[in-house]
């Protein structure tokens, strides 16, 4: 989906949102993680800090820090003008204002670009684009999508999204994907269509709700397992 760096608009989610939108447990965060589409997202460095190892994979990783920092400065305002022009879509109670969501944002990918070299040498941040993870064959117990899939129905069919999950699957015993929702805060289309796929992938899914809900409505994530 993504071919270069100008295509990209880098918005990073933090640890403690990671942790909220997939209801992600003590015993949970024991198991070997990957995040699909993790971009300047600060789970990978929030794990580090606690003393643990997750992968990330994200096209972003192929640029250099300071490519992404660029990029980042690009595209805040005007992921703040769009938010801005939707502000029906959110809710603003534990984010009280944008400049509240601009401020947390801007952490989480200080924290990420902070850890971004290190994690790069380590191996944490790897260069790759779904629908091919440059992992191993069930190299992984449980991987995390954040706000891609479902969020970009628009630019991704329903197949897209199938061919994601089974690659996904292909890497990780077990798959959380949030929000179900598109960009708009519109349910996803695509839903239906994956939730039919999942049992000829040999695999079920389950709708579960969780306790973060930004987007109006978006407060509900795919859990999927092999059957
Ligand atoms: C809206 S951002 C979400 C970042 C992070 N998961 C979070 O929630 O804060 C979407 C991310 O998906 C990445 N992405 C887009 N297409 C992708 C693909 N085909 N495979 C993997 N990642 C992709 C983008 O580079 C971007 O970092």
């Amino acid at each position: 989906m993504t071919a270069t760096i100008d295509e990209i608009l880098p918005w990073g989610r933090s640890y403690d949102e990671y942790m909220a939108m997939f209801a992600l447990t003590p015993a949970d965060l024991a198991k070997s993680i990957v995040g699909c589409g993790d971009g300047p997202a600060a789970f990978n460095a929030g794990m580090r800090a606690h003393g643990r190892r997750s992968i990330s994979v994200d096209p972003i990783y192929a640029f250099t820090a300071a490519q992404i920092r660029d990029r980042i400065s690009v595209a805040t305002p005007m992921i703040v003008a769009n938010t801005r022009q939707h502000m029906d879509a959110y809710r603003w109670d534990t984010i009280p204002s944008i400049e509240a969501l601009v401020e947390m944002r801007q952490a989480a990918m200080a924290r990420f670009l902070e850890d971004y070299d290190q994690g790069i040498a380590e191996g944490r941040y790897l260069a790759g684009v779904l629908p091919s993870l440059p992992l191993p064959d069930a190299s992984c117990d449980l991987a995390l999508c954040s706000h891609l899939l479902f969020t970009y129905s628009e630019k991704l069919s329903a197949a897209d999204h199938v061919a994601f999950i089974r690659e996904i699957a292909r890497v990780a015993a077990e798959a959380r994907v949030f929000p179900l929702l598109d960009m708009n805060g519109a349910a996803s289309p695509h839903l239906g269509a994956v939730l039919d796929a999942l049992p000829d992938l040999g695999l079920r899914g389950e709708v579960r709700e969780v306790s973060y809900e930004f987007q109006r409505g978006g407060n509900r994530m795919l859990q999927i397992a092999r059957s």
